[in-house]
């Protein structure tokens, strides 16, 4: 391949910005031409691609979000916005594109392979809810944001002897919200992966303040919903004065860790040797500390196990 394209999709997560570096500067080292594309699959529907020079991409691993901006793109899920993004890739000489997102991204890197345009993708988001890879770009600094936050609404519900319910984003997924409330010291964690109720998490509470605690954490994540709910049914049977607060985007955003820009470097780079060796229709990702690759229709058909030792000793431990 001599021109590839890179774009970032769906939502925004810290270290995209260093994925694309990688992919820009393993590129431009093979001596090929490196295209961004701009707004996600848009951007390819649109003609929006620009050269990118290895100084393109410089000053941009420290920072979050995607200096290629980012958005989902109902248009791409039809055949003519799929030919659209196709005639793009012919017109601008691009043989190959590297996706950075999840995987509604990976759908459509897959559905573009179909139609000849070779697609590698990279996991690039918050909520680690990638089955075939271990990591996905911006999981750490999401929960380490979370984690200060969390420990900022300590400090109050501490002081006011309250209960802090916490919602943390995640999609249909616990894994933020599991790995803050151990991190936190949360009493309890409800996640959409095991059944709660109401009653075992007041009744949890009531047993905690019952060994002199005070104030309480309870991580919800969004996937369960309505923490405002959750907040005034422990109020109503617990005693303990309750409120709600939803961390929201605030979690995508920042300077992203060094966990997220190693991982972002790391799979940038063999993305595109994938490409480089002629390969598209593959998902890279991390398992057992190594940088693996699947074909796009078997890594989603994965299924990725819930952490339910860690759920556990969460419960154990905190009381
Ligand atoms: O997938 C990342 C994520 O932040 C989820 O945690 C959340 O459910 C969703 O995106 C929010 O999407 P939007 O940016 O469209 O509000």
């Amino acid at each position: 391949m001599k021109k590839i394209g890179v774009l970032t999709s769906g939502g925004d997560a810290p270290g995209m910005n260093a994925a694309i570096r990688a992919v820009v500067r393993t590129g431009l080292s093979k001596g090929m031409e490196v295209m961004g594309i701009y707004r996600g699959y848009n951007g390819l529907i649109n003609g929006d691609v620009k050269n990118l020079s290895v100084r393109s991409v410089s000053d941009v691993i420290q920072h979050g979000g995607t200096m290629l901006y980012t958005a989902r793109c109902k248009e791409f899920r039809f055949e003519e916005g799929l030919q659209k993004a196709k005639k793009t890739c012919l017109e601008q000489g691009i043989e190959g594109i590297v996706v950075i997102g999840g995987d509604g991204s990976f759908r459509g890197a897959a559905d573009l392979s179909a139609r000849g345009i070779p697609c590698v993708g990279i996991p690039g988001t918050i909520d680690n809810d990638i089955s075939m890879s271990e990591y996905t770009i911006g999981y750490d600094t999401a929960m380490n944001t979370a984690m200060d936050l969390v420990d900022k609404l300590r400090d109050t519900s501490q002081s006011h002897d309250r209960c802090s319910v916490v919602e943390v984003m995640g999609r249909n997924a616990g894994y933020i919200a599991v790995n803050t409330g151990i991190a936190c010291g949360a009493t309890c964690v409800i996640v959409p992966e095991v059944p709660w109720t109401i009653e075992a998490v007041c009744d949890k509470i009531k047993r905690t303040r019952e060994t002199g605690k005070h104030h309480f954490i309870v991580v919800v994540s969004e996937g369960v919903g309505n923490a405002a709910e959750i907040a005034k049914d422990i109020e109503h049977y617990t005693g303990v004065e309750s409120r709600a607060t939803i961390l929201g985007h605030v979690q995508r955003g920042g300077s992203p860790t060094i966990r997220d820009r190693v991982a972002a470097s790391q799979l940038g780079y063999y993305a595109v040797q994938l490409l480089y060796s002629g390969k598209g229709n593959r998902v890279v990702g991390i398992q057992n500390n190594k940088i693996v690759d699947y074909d796009i229709q078997e890594a989603l058909s994965m299924k990725k196990p819930f952490e339910s030792e860690l759920y556990k000793i969460a419960d154990e431990i905190s009381f």
